[in-house]
C-alpha cells in the first residue's frame, strides 16, 4: 500500500523515516487560513468561497521529501494528487520519465478506471501535495468548476505524448 494511503487511512500515524509529513491543520491553523492557501492554487481560481470551504474540508496537505515514491506502478491507487509546490517525476518506463511542475495533477487514472497505478511517481524535489481520497473524489469533481474538463484535457495530452513517443521509437527501430 502506498505511503500516503497508509497515512490517510490512519494505519500509520506518521512516517517514521520522515519522508512524508501531514501539513497540520490543528488548533493553530484555522479553516479560513486553509481556504486562503487554496485560493492561491490556480486550479481553484473559479471556486466560490463555499466551494473552497468544501474543498478545504476534504483535502489534506502533505510535505514529501525528495526521492520519496508517491505512487508505485502496478499497485492499487486510492488518492488523487495536486502538486502545490515542487516537481514530481513520472517514471513512464525504465528509461523515460516526465517531469510535472507545480499546478499539475496526477493519480487520476486509477481513480477514474479503478485499475492499478499506471506509473511510479517520485518526488523529484521536496514537494507539497494536496491529496484527495477516492471517497471524496466525486465530491471534488462536483465542487471545482471545470475540473472534469481539466482532467479530460490532461488525459488527452498524455495520450498524445505517449503516441508520439511510441511513433518515435517505431521510427528509430525501423531506421525510418
Ligand atoms: P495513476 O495511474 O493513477 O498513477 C500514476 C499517475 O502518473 C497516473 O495516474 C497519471 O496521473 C500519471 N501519468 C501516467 N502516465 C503519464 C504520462 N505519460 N505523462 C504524465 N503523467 C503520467
Amino acid at each position: 500500500m502506498e505511503l500516503i494511503s497508509r497515512m490517510m487511512d490512519g494505519s500509520i500515524p506518521y512516517d517514521p523515516a520522515g519522508r512524508c509529513e501531514p501539513v497540520v491543520s490543528g488548533p493553530g491553523v484555522r479553516q479560513e487560513d486553509k481556504i486562503e492557501r487554496l485560493k492561491e492554487v490556480l486550479l481553484f481560481e473559479g471556486c466560490s468561497r463555499r466551494q473552497l470551504r468544501s474543498v478545504a474540508r476534504i483535502a489534506r496537505v502533505f510535505d514529501v521529501a525528495a526521492d520519496t515514491v508517491i505512487t508505485r506502478a502496478g499497485e492499487p491507487g486510492d488518492e488523487f494528487f495536486l502538486l502545490i509546490d515542487g516537481t514530481a517525476r513520472v517514471e513512464v518506463s525504465a528509461d523515460r520519465h516526465v517531469l510535472l511542475p507545480p499546478g499539475e495533477l496526477f493519480g487520476e487514472m486509477s481513480l477514474l478506471d479503478g485499475g492499478p497505478r499506471s506509473a511510479t511517481v517520485v518526488a523529484h524535489t521536496p514537494v507539497r501535495l494536496l491529496v484527495i481520497s477516492r471517497r471524496n473524489f466525486a465530491r471534488l469533481l462536483e465542487d471545482v468548476p471545470g475540473l472534469t474538463q481539466i482532467l479530460l484535457v490532461t488525459l488527452s495530452r498524455r495520450v498524445r505524448q505517449a503516441e508520439e513517443r511510441a511513433e518515435r521509437l517505431r521510427a528509430a527501430s525501423t531506421g525510418l
